[in-house]
Order: structure tokens, then C-alpha cells, then sequence
């Protein structure tokens, strides 16, 4: 099956290679110039683990290929994956479908012959009427079906997530479109992966769902940890002990700095807005945007109190810059508020992360970049740890105590036992358990 591929973005480029490796042929178009040179050059634009070998792969097997050419690319296309950015508006919140739109109407110009368009970007409920709506427009003559289908992959697996997702959800009422779409995604469903059909406004609001859902969770179980620290119980433990409930289970019950990522702080406002357009007060997820942004703003102050309120002058070392592990996408990542705050009151903030640093070096100034865990330790105040790399699990704690000019390290993720902590002299703060003074 022939496939063109709209966005060659963290989605759209994991899709795209993941749909050429099951046997399709497919077109990764982008509108980015330097991406697809660097992609027909064998260079990736992200890092994600796994990814490189499968392009490579498939590029060789002459099943993928990269262009700035949208029209040829869907001409010869049975179906089109939209899969552009759709960012928060500035301002209100609201998805911003402008590469949607505007991708929408470079399709409709191009298609011929019987054409499925799905929309792969996350996009409000009552989108693809739009842009079926835009597609009759431009071309009343064009035979298409829309289709949604939400992508749930995770950045930093997200090979693994295509490849054995949970459900694939796919929203059209069309015998035509269904049958093109279940072929599409044979391959997964030999694997058992479930293909769930719905409306097409059902499947936009699957999405935004699941998504504020899970933020929900991420959000709940920090407000847990602050309880945990006041009254001196330790809040991994009580998550072990709510996700062993299967009704509760143990995902995304890690405490932490606050949700961030390319998804759930974009998507939960968006879900706000599309509430407010029907009238419709979504109260729970408004709590979840609101204590996830204090909290964020809140983390430099754990530093600065690890320092006992003395941070001007203070150099802090950041061990991890990324939203998470795995990935180099510093979006909405708690790293930015951190660094700022700390910026604000004085600190020289240095950092290491083992992806991210040329992402981060984008939004954040005055940050001296080191090239291990080690060098960015060496001579600093205070170590914090913001990302949970796995380098970071296993760090020869005697060397960092001797790097530091003092042992306080902050902990945002919990990666270290208290015992070990207290064993080695430090100073050490992590999030919801007891801290441990030297
Ligand atoms: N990143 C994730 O983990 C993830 C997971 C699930 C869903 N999503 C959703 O998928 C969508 C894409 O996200 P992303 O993270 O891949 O975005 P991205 O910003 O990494 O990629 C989007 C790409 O689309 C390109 N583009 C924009 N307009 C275009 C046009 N008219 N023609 C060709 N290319 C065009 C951009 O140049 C960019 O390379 C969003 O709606 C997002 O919410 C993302």
C-alpha cells in the first residue's frame, strides 16, 4: 500500500518508518528543508532509541523515502497521514491548526483517485469535519474519506509503542475507509493489537482523554508526595501500594516535578478550551493544569532551601535536561522553570544531559553545557537531579561527594534509596520521603 506521510516530526518519522517496515511503501514529506536533507543524508532529526537502524533499513529496502514535495508524494498516495505539529495558541490555549489547515489544503489540491486522509496530529473534536469541510472546498470533485487515528506513542519507546500498542483507535463510519484502514494496520492486528472503531468525534476525544487522564494521575500522585512530606510517610511506597490495586494500577504514579513533554501540558489545555466552547465545565483537569504549573514554578525553591536559602553566587549542577529519559525533546520541559528561577536569584547553572543539551541550548541561555555527569559535578554547590537517565541511577556516589564542594544533592525524580544517601554523608532531598542531613 502506498502511503504519504505529512509532518515527518517525532510522530510522523516513527510512523512512517514503523508502517515501511511492515511492507508499505511510504513518503515522508516535510516542509523543512534541513530535516529531510539531513534525512536523505542518514541524519535524524530526534533522537529516539532504535530509530536510525529502522530508517536505514528502510531506506535500503527503497520502502521509505523523504521529499519537501507534498503533491507527488500524494498523488500516488491511497492514504495520507497528517501527522503536523498542532501547538497551544498563543494566548487562549486552543490547539493551533494552522499546519493542519494548511496541509489540509495541499492535500485536497493534489489527491486523485479514491484517497483515505487520517489525521494522526492530535486535533479537537469536530476537527475532521473541518477538514472534510476544506476538502470539498478546494476540490468538490475529490473522492476522500477523513478518518481519525490518535497516536499514543510514548517519545523513548515510541518504536516498541507502534509496533505493540495497546488499541488503535480509529474513527470513521465509512466500510471503505475501515477496510483500507485494517489493512493498513494488518500487520498489528496479527499481533493482537486491538482495532477499535468509533465515530470520528469520538476518536478525536479518545485522544484528549487518555492524555488528561494520565496527566490527572501524574498530578494526583504528586499532591500525595507534599502530603507525604508534611506527615512523614514516603510516597513511593504509597504508590506501590495503591498500583498493586488493579482497579488503580502502577503507571504514571512516579512523583515528581510536574508533568511537562511535546503533549499533556498542550493537550490538557486544549481539553479546557473545547470544554468551554460546549459549555461544559471540565473542573478536574483545570485543578491538574493549575497545580502542575505551580508545581513546576515551586522546584527551584526545594533547591534554594537545600542551600538553606543561599543561592546567589551558588553554582548548581543539572543532571538531566529533557521532559524524560530517552528523548531530547526539551518541550514544556520542568528543566526550563528550573533553570530561569535559579538564574533569577544568582545561581551559574551548568548542566548535563546525555541528548538534550543542543535542544536545551535553544531556549535556555547562560548555561554552561559539560560532557559527562562527572565534569558537571566537578567544583558545583549542589547537584539536581531533573531527569531520570539510567546513567544517572548508578552514580559512584564517593566520587560525586568529592566533586561537590559540599554533599547536598536534590533529587526530583527519587532515583536514590534515602539509606544509601545517609550511608555517603549527603545532604539529600528527594520528592515525598523524609530527607537526610549528614
Ligand atoms: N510527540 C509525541 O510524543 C506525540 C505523541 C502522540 C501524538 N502527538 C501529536 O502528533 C502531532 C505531531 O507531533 P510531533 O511531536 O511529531 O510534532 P513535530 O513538531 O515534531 O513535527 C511536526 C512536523 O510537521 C512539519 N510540517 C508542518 N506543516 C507542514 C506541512 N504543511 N507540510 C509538511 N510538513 C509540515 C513540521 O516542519 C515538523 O517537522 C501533534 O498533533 C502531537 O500532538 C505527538
Amino acid at each position: 500500500m502506498r502511503v504519504a506521510m505529512i509532518g515527518t516530526g517525532y510522530v510522523g518519522l516513527v510512523t512512517g518508518a514503523c508502517l515501511a517496515d511492515f511492507g508499505h511503501v511510504v513518503t515522508c514529506v516535510d516542509k523543512d528543508p534541513a530535516k529531510i536533507e539531513g534525512l536523505l543524508a542518514g541524519r535524524m532529526p530526534i533522537y529516539e532509541p532504535g530509530l536510525e537502524d529502522l530508517v536505514a533499513r528502510n531506506v535500503r529496502e527503497k520502502r521509505l523515502s523523504f521529499t519537501t514535495e507534498l503533491a507527488p508524494a500524494v498523488r500516488d498516495a491511497a492514504v495520507v497521514f497528517l501527522a503536523v505539529g498542532t501547538p497551544s495558541r498563543r494566548g487562549d490555549g486552543h490547539a493551533d491548526l494552522s499546519y493542519v489547515y494548511g496541509a489540509v489544503r495541499e492535500i485536497a489540491a493534489a489527491v486523485e483517485g479514491f484517497t483515505v486522509v487520517v489525521t494522526k496530529s492530535t486535533v479537537p473534536v469536530g476537527t475532521g469535519d473541518e477538514v472534510e469541510r476544506l476538502i470539498r472546498e478546494v476540490r468538490p470533485d475529490a473522492d476522500v474519506r477523513v478518518v481519525s487515528n490518535p497516536e499514543f506513542l510514548r517519545e523513548g519507546a515510541a518504536i516498541e509503542d507502534f509496533k505493540r500498542p495497546d488499541r488503535i483507535v480509529v474513527g470513521t463510519e465509512d466500510e471503505r475507509a475501515k477496510e483500507v484502514m485494517a489493512e493498513v494496520y494488518r500487520p498489528l492486528h496479527l499481533n493482537q493489537g486491538p482495532l477499535l472503531f468509533t465515530a470520528r468525534r469520538t476518536s478525536e476525544l479518545i485522544k484528549y482523554a487518555a492524555n488528561a487522564f494520565l496527566a490527572t494521575k501524574v498530578t494526583f500522585i504528586n499532591e500525595i508526595a507534599d502530603l507525604c512530606e508534611k506527615a512523614g510517610a514516603n510516597v513511593q511506597e504509597v504508590a506501590r501500594g495503591i498500583g498493586l490495586d488493579n482497579r488503580i494500577g502502577s503507571k504514571f504514579l512516579h512523583a515528581g516535578p510536574g508533568f511537562g513533554g511535546s503533549c499533556f501540558p498542550k493537550d490538557t489545555l486544549a481539553l479546557l478550551r473545547t470544554g468551554q466552547e460546549h459549555g461544559v465545565p471540565l473542573r478536574i483537569v483545570e485543578a491538574v493544569v493549575g497545580v502542575n504549573d505551580a508545581r513546576k514554578a515551586a522546584m527551584a525553591r526545594r533547591v534554594i532551601a537545600a542551600l538553606d536559602g543561599n543561592i546567589a553566587g551558588k553554582t548548581v549542577a543539572l543532571l538531566g535536561l529533557a521532559f524524560k529519559p530517552n528523548t531530547d525533546d526539551m518541550r514544556d520541559s520542568p528543566s526550563i522553570p528550573i533553570v530561569l528561577a535559579l538564574q533569577d536569584k544568582g545561581a551559574k547553572v551548568r548542566a548535563y544531559d546525555p541528548q538534550a543539551m543542543e535542544e536545551a541550548h535553544k531556549v535556555l541561555s547562560d548555561v554552561g553545557y559539560r560532557s559527562s555527569a562527572y565534569d558537571c559535578l566537578d567544583g558545583a554547590d549542589v547537584a539536581v537531579i531533573v531527569t531520570e537517565w539510567d546513567e544517572f541511577r548508578a552514580l559512584d556516589l564517593e566520587r560525586v561527594k568529592n566533586l561537590l564542594t559540599q554533599p547536598v544533592i536534590v533529587d526530583l525524580r527519587n532515583i536514590y534509596r534515602l539509606e544509601d544517601m545517609k550511608r555517603h554523608g549527603f545532604r539529600y532531598e528527594s520528592i515525598g520521603r523524609e530527607g537526610t542531613a549528614p
